[in-house]
């Protein structure tokens, strides 16, 4: 079978290495608190799924889903949530949990969104970050696993054409394959 893998960026170890020492960090930051994880749709839910395992401290779940990608590959500014939370999150301790900040129109949308909802606070752990690409400067983002340059990764929960989320690690496409559509 014909590999579609050009580069693996992140291999399946470091990204499992990575996770648990952000859990714990985590863990130390929450200690003796409950955290109110939220999952954002669809990209982070294999992240999520590693984090909260190896997180010790209380925790519940709850998941958004946003559009910020239009078609193809590039972000257009234009965010509308989806999916909203099934549970109010006034006074809780809220983790948002995404697969990767690129732009941050995104993030900065629905931290605006969260915060007018009372939450005790309110912080932002994503897997990657792509601070070249960043149109909103002020955008704190708490915990980051991993620095990436401006390539299109997938894998690992992200995907292109909503395919290759399944991989275990994160990877560049061979162009032939974004070139006819996944
Ligand atoms: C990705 C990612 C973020 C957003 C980041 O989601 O999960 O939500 O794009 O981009 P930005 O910083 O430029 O706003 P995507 O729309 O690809 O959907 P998915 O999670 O369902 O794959």
């Amino acid at each position: 079978m014909e590999s579609c893998i050009d580069e693996i960026l992140i291999t399946e170890e470091e990204i499992q290495n990575r996770v648990r020492s952000l859990a714990d960090q985590i863990n130390r930051d929450y200690q003796g608190k409950e955290i109110r994880v939220v999952g954002i749709l669809r990209g982070a839910f294999i992240f999520m799924s590693d984090l909260v395992r190896n997180i010790q401290v209380p925790v519940s779940v709850d998941f958004m889903a946003i559009s910020s990608y239009q078609e193809g590959m590039e972000s257009c500014g234009i965010v509308r949530i989806l999916k909203d939370l099934d549970k109010p999150i006034t006074r809780q301790h809220v983790l948002v949990v995404e697969d990767i900040v690129d732009t941050g129109l995104t993030l900065q949308h629905l931290k605006e969104v969260l915060a007018t909802r009372d939450p005790a606070s309110l912080k932002v752990c994503s897997l990657l970050n792509k601070g070249e690409r960043r149109q909103v400067m002020d955008l704190k983002v708490d915990y980051v696993g991993f620095e990436i340059p401006n390539r299109f990764v997938v894998g690992y929960g992200l995907d292109f054409a909503e395919r290759y989320r399944n991989y275990p690690f994160l990877f560049v496409l061979k162009p032939e394959y974004y070139r006819n559509g996944g």
